[in-house]
């Protein structure tokens, strides 16, 4: 599964995007290490705090899976290239130095960083 593949993945995810307050429609997708992809989609809440973004759905669907080892984030939106929050920054942060996040407004402008280079000296226990 090279970049543009999971990029995809994460594009085909926007579709199950719950967003009716907010109308942006984020779509994630996550691979580990032994190849498996989890996809992942942002779900909005009357309250608004009860919010999940869509990075973090992936990976709370892979961890409940029992998968703990990943390599790549693709994620993207309705509007274009999105950047993961903080939240979401800090919640990557915890499985690894090594992620490579995915994003960009098509698959032919990606655009590829690492977790540590979005959240320099993030926290941990
Ligand atoms: N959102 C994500 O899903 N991921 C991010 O990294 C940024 C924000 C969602 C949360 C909310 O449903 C909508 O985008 C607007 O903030």
């Amino acid at each position: 599964m090279n970049e543009k593949d999971l990029y995809r993945k994460a594009k085909e995810a926007l579709e199950h995007s719950y967003a009716p307050y907010s109308k942006f429609h984020v779509g994630a997708a996550l691979l580990t290490s032994s190849g498996e992809v989890f996809t992942g989609v942002n779900v909005e809440n009357s309250s608004f705090g009860g919010t999940i973004c869509a990075e973090r759905t992936a990976f709370v669907k892979a961890i409940s899976e029992g998968f703990r080892d990943f390599t790549a984030l693709a994620v993207t939106s309705s509007e274009g290239e999105v950047s993961p929050c903080g939240i979401c920054r800090q919640f990557m942060y915890e499985f690894g130095d090594d992620l490579k996040i995915i994003m960009g407004a098509d698959e032919e402008h990606l655009v590829v960083t690492k977790i540590t280079e979005l959240l320099p000296k993030g926290f941990r226990l």
